[in-house]
Formats: C-alpha cells, structure tokens, sequence
C-alpha cells in the first residue's frame, strides 16, 4: 500500500467526533481510477446514531464519483489492528470484491493486511437479489 492511504487515514482519524467513546477511528478508501476518500467516526448523544469511519469514508467516495473500491485502510488510536465492524464490511463490499485489500494499521503504518473475502465470507450479494 502507498503511504498516502495511510496517511489519509491517520489524518482522518484526528478529525474524528468520537466524545462518548473516546475511540477515534480514521478510514481511507482507493478508488480503481486512484482517488483517495476518509472519514472519521461521528457519535450523536444519542448513541445508537452515531456512525463509523468507513461509513463516513464511503459517504465522501460515492459523492466524489464513486466507482469500485480499490483498498482501503483503516486505523484506531486505541487499537493495534482495528476491523471494520460488521455493518461496515457489509456496506464496503457494495463497492468491493472478494479480493480488494484492507489494511490494518497503527500510528506507525499497516499491520496486517486482509481481503474483503477474508472479513465478510459468504455476505448477501446484489445479485441474490435477482
Ligand atoms: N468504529 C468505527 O468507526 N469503525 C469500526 O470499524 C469500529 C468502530 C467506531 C464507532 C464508535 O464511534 C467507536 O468506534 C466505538 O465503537
């Protein structure tokens, strides 16, 4: 992974509104064409509205021009090797493939890096809706 992903990512991170939890997470999103897209989680006082980093990061891609997800990389101030939880591997597969990259990171750079296949096997696809 370039660095700028994750340097995206970290720097999204420290925007994050995280009051209630006091966990900032930071996401940053590769398109196939080579934009780069973050977010930061968002919590509301009223907890169960609050939102996560992916879902931010996605919010911007999709208003950029959207596309297919290239990589992403995903990083916490608390811990080690953050997962995107499981609504947001849901919703990151709608723009990914079994083989997109998901990078795991640290204050220093990527710990680990899965696929999407790896995070959310045997997901509701599209096209089992048909
Ligand atoms: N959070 C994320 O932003 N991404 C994840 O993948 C896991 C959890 C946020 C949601 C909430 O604001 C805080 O982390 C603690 O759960």
């Amino acid at each position: 992974m370039s660095h700028d992903l994750f340097e995206a990512a970290k720097a999204a991170m420290a925007k994050a509104y995280a009051p209630y939890s006091r966990f900032p997470v930071g996401a940053a999103i590769r398109t196939a064409d080579g934009k780069v897209f973050a977010g930061a989680n968002i919590e509301v006082a009223s907890y169960p509205e609050g939102w996560c980093a992916e879902t931010t990061a996605l919010g911007h891609f999709v208003m950029g021009g959207g596309g297919r997800i290239a990589e992403v990389a995903v990083i916490a101030e608390r811990m080690p090797k953050v997962t995107p939880c499981g609504g947001c591997r849901q919703r990151l597969a709608e723009f990914a493939g079994p083989e997109t990259k998901v990078h795991l990171c640290d204050a220093t750079g990527v710990v680990e890096t899965v696929t999407m296949g790896d995070l959310l096997p045997y997901g509701f696809r599209a096209d089992l809706l048909k």
